[in-house]
């Protein structure tokens, strides 16, 4: 079977991740080249990660025949139009959180895949990890009693280095698409994608970026309560309470370990440490799917992605988020 060739789109700092991983991974991926605006970025790029191509411009990695997936790795705001372009000339597309700005966006991109038999994975590289599977089959034994609420909690200080995409919102920074996102994808994950009502409050700044968002989902006689802000330092941590125990999920955007503490006294610890860093599980997902001849992944479907995105779009609509782009 041919290596799978992979390109990277971008030279951030999520891109230099994929490709840190990418070199841990004894040969499971293969970059075949990298592309920046800006060629010398490439070059540097490509030399530091022994790559063997380095292009100065998106448009030249999207038409080059020998790459046939690409992990795009741009701000948000470009999402819809870096998918767009590559799959325009025939790339499959592993593409970062938050996949798009908007669900319609989302939607668009995931039909225009299909009418090109193309496979795209969003990147939401939590839900990839095998100690989510363990989490979902625990549940499902009901070892908590019925669900009734999830808590989940995401802030941080931005470093100078990150500050721009972070907080601008031109490329729709903000604590909803970048972090905020991780709250949603995980209440989704354990309530489902479609929940009955939506609650959302948001502090946005001078600039118009939101730095605090409070949003509560209601699924039933179950609710999600999810907080995230760039700006102060919060735990990274999320709780599955259920009528009979909860469950803690530590640094749940990518834990190695959960804590089962029921009511009646007993507790659990599971742990299971990642292979690399857990960045290679969305990638050994997307060459499996590859090989298999699919064009969506069952472990993050275009459903769940679309579902996560009207869920934002709603909460930017309540909490009265709306990006410079979008104003008129
Ligand atoms: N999964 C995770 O753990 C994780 C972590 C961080 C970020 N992310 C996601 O990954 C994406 C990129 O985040 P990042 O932190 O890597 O961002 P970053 O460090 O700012 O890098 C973004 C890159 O996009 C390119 N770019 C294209 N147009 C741009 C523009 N108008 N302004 C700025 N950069 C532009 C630039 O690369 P060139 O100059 O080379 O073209 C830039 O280096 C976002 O969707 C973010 O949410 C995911």
């Amino acid at each position: 079977m041919k290596t799978i060739q992979w390109g990277i789109l971008s030279t951030g700092s999520i891109a230099n991740t994929f490709a840190k991983t990418a070199a841990q991974m004894n040969g499971e991926i293969e970059i075949g080249a990298v592309a920046s605006r800006n060629l010398p970025n490439a070059q540097a790029f490509a030399q530091t990660y022994g790559i063997k191509k380095a292009y100065g411009s998106y448009e030249q990695l999207a038409t080059d025949p020998d790459i046939d997936i690409v992990y795009v790795a741009t701000p948000h705001s470009r999402h819809f139009e870096d998918m767009m372009l590559l799959l325009t000339n025939g790339k499959h597309i592993l593409c970062e959180k938050s996949f798009t700005v908007t669900a319609d966006e989302a939607r668009w991109i995931y039909n225009f895949a299909k009418e090109k038999n193309l496979l795209v994975i969003e990147a939401f590289w939590t839900k990839f990890l095998p100690i989510y599977r363990e989490l979902e089959q625990r549940l499902a034994s009901g070892v908590i009693g019925d669900i009734r609420m999830v808590t989940a909690q995401y802030g941080y200080q931005t470093s100078p280095a990150r500050h721009e995409r972070k907080m601008n919102p031109d490329l729709a920074g903000g604590a909803l698409l970048d972090i905020g996102v991780y709250c949603i994808g995980f209440a989704a994950m354990i309530l489902g994608y479609k929940p009955d009502e939506i609650r959302s409050l948001m502090h946005i700044n001078e600039v118009g970026t939101d730095t605090q968002d409070a949003i509560i989902l209601r699924y039933g006689n179950a609710s999600a309560v999810l907080t995230s802000a760039i700006g102060i330092n919060t735990p990274v941590n999320a709780v599955i309470f259920g009528t009979l125990g909860h469950i803690d999920v530590e640094n749940f955007k990518n834990p190695q370990a959960f804590t089962i503490v029921l009511d009646s006294g007993d507790t659990e610890r599971f742990e299971l440490p990642f292979d690399v860093n857990g960045y290679e599980y969305q990638m050994r997902e997307a060459v499996n799917c590859l090989n298999e001849g699919k064009i969506q992944s069952d472990i993050m479907t275009p459903k769940q992605s679309i579902g996560v995105m009207k869920i934002m779009d709603k909460a930017r609509a309540k909490g009265g988020l709306r990006f410079p782009f979008e104003q008129g």
